[in-house]
């Protein structure tokens, strides 16, 4: 089967005309730690195959690429090497066949439009009639369970909703793979936790391809099929690749799902230190992890 998207052989650095293009996509930008070339790529060798409908989570520490990685499988940034693909083709440029949730909802939803006319919004470019806009918006304001909110404006809502409302907006334009970057990360515990179950039942009903970044190893085992755990930048990679052994509804609490993450926990720590006395990691050409 051929995956929906596949990564052979990823680089990427930040050169510094990123600096001067703009290119600032990511908040925790330390200017002085561009990768000119110099210090080293930010990604380096990613090999990655994600199947269709596949819920793909992606671990790792802050600052080691999570963002820069999803940015270029969105087309939302250049990549400096390799390939990276969706059903088959280059990845160029953004595309309404992806979608996007990022981690602060404040910074894309419009503060001036309705929760009804934010997910309306994303219909704009699609040639529907008014009642096919109409409905889809419905369904996908139901789906994130937002109906009878609809009224009301983003600052008027809590910020497990302004999530629920981004959410929504994404799978308003019914894209196949969705692409969060830490969506639940500036949630509180309670909130946190509803959104995930939420989330998976989401993913369960719509069978979505869903691409999820995080840097919490419990919210990781909690969502994901795979996981990739990212190594530390610079350079980094995929230090290793995990099959959740469990189904879903998972249970964060129970013996197995605790021990499995604990476990994983050793292993990600022995991976990274393993990365931080290997400097350079092997290119795969024939092979690709997955
Ligand atoms: N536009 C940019 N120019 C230069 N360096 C950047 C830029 N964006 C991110 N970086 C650097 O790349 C590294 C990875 O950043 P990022 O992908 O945001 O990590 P994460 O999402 O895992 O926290 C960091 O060291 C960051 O400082
Ligand atoms: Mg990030």
């Amino acid at each position: 089967m051929e995956p929906k998207i596949s990564i052979v052989n990823l680089c990427k650095r930040y050169e510094n005309d990123a600096k001067e293009k703009g290119l600032f996509f990511s908040k925790n930008i330390n200017p002085d730690r561009i990768f000119d070339g110099k210090e080293g790529y930010v990604l380096k060798n990613i090999n990655l195959n994600i199947q269709e409908g596949e819920f793909h989570v992606f671990l790792g520490a802050s600052g080691c690429g999570k963002t820069t990685l999803l940015n270029i499988i969105a087309g939302l940034l250049p990549k400096t090497s390799g390939e990276v693909k969706m059903d088959g083709k280059e990845i160029k440029g953004m595309s309404p066949e992806r979608g996007l949730v990022f981690q602060n909802a404040d910074a894309v939803l419009f503060p001036w439009l309705t929760v009804k006319d934010n997910v309306a919004y994303a219909l704009k470019p699609k040639k529907l009639s008014k009642q096919e806009k109409e409905k889809r918006t419905a369904e996908a304001i139901a789906l994130v369970g937002l109906t009878g909110h609809e009224k009301k404006y983003p600052e008027e809502l809590s910020g497990g909703m302004r999530q629920r409302l981004q959410i929504a907006r994404s799978f308003a334009s019914d894209p196949e793979v969705l692409i969060m970057d830490e969506p639940f990360g500036a949630l509180d515990a309670q909130t946190r936790m509803v959104l995930q179950d939420e989330l998976v039942q989401i993913w369960k009903k719509t069978k979505k391809t869903i691409l999820f970044v995080t840097h919490d190893l419990s919210e990781a085992v909690l969502l994901g099929q795979k996981i990739s755990i990212l190594s530390a930048a610079p350079d980094a990679c995929i230090a290793s690749y995990e099959t959740v052994p469990f189904s879903y509804p998972r249970n964060s609490e129970d013996q197995d799902f605790v021990q499995y993450t604990a476990q994983l926990h050793r292993k990600l720590n022995a991976a990274i230190l393993a990365h931080q006395h290997k400097p350079e990691p092997e290119p795969v050409s024939e092979r690709v992890a997955g």
